[in-house]
């Protein structure tokens, strides 16, 4: 088998694994991430819906425009995040999605993610954070100590794109520690690179600015090694005009990552 092709086996692999733990016919609302991982786990709901294991009036919530075509391509019902009934309106917790399955960049080991490679993380993040439950799928590439230490491309930031070049400018001049707002910062540096970079995502052969499911554009911001998420998350989504950022602190309960031999870890 090609590389590749071993990669896309241990992508399915935790998917099936994913989806085979947490989705049976108790599951009621389910978020469906982004991304070509997704793909796999979608492909797992498909046979279990033609077997019956699903239940019969399950509602699928999508994170992008691809999601949603992956619901819509498996015989599902795609709904959007607020327009799901509320069907236990006297529930302590907001959250009206049972559990969600999503795609990551990097995940460290406190299950800290960065998200946003494929720019969905906006959505991706407003259906975590109203999910009981957000269970992660990755190939093993992605699973890491720290958070910038593997996916090098940056943590991806939407932004307006009204004044894109002046948050870049900001992110640029993000600093490490002390001087900035956070106490956490004060003692440690939250991350390692004294001189962040931050880059617009390009579309294929530059041929203009990648735009979001939203309307926005994307930062991609190298910051080296992310020692303290939480502080680089508050950091970055205090810039006016930064959406959301793609660093997804504290809201995994649990990752499952393919080997290339097969295996499979889960971390929660
Ligand atoms: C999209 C995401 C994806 O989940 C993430 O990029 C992982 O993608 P893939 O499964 O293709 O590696 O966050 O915004």
């Amino acid at each position: 088998m090609s590389s590749a092709n071993i990669v896309e086996q241990a992508k399915r692999t935790a998917a099936f694994a994913a989806v085979d733990k947490h989705v049976d016919s108790s599951v009621r609302v389910l978020g469906i991430g982004s991304g070509s991982t997704v793909v796999y786990a979608a492909e797992r709901l498909l046979e279990l819906k033609n077997e019956g294991k699903l239940h019969p009036d399950l509602l699928c919530v999508p994170t992008s425009f691809q999601s949603k075509q992956l619901i819509v391509d498996a015989g599902l019902r795609a709904v959007d995040l607020d327009d799901l009934p509320v069907l236990d309106a006297a529930s302590a917790s907001f959250a009206s999605i049972d559990v969600t399955i999503d795609g990551a960049d990097e995940v460290d080991s406190e299950l800290n993610a960065i998200k946003g490679g494929g720019g969905a993380h906006l959505r991706e993040k407003l259906v975590a954070n109203a999910s009981r439950k957000l269970v992660l799928i990755a190939d093993s590439r992605k699973d890491s100590e720290t958070l910038g230490t593997k996916w090098e491309k940056g943590i991806p930031v939407e932004v307006s794109p009204l004044a894109w070049r002046t948050i870049k400018r900001q992110l640029e001049r993000l600093v490490p520690q002390s001087r900035a707002q956070s106490a956490a910062l004060a003692s440690s540096a939250a991350f390692s690179f004294a001189n962040p970079k931050a880059e617009l995502r390009q579309a294929v052969r530059k041929a203009g600015p990648v735009v979001t499911d939203n309307g926005n554009f994307i930062l991609d911001v190298a910051v080296g090694s992310i020692y303290d998420p939480l502080s680089v998350e508050q950091l970055i989504k205090m810039i006016p005009g930064v959406i959301e950022v793609g660093i997804f602190s504290g809201m995994a309960k649990e990752a499952w990552f393919g080997n290339e031999d097969g295996s499979i870890v889960c971390r929660v």
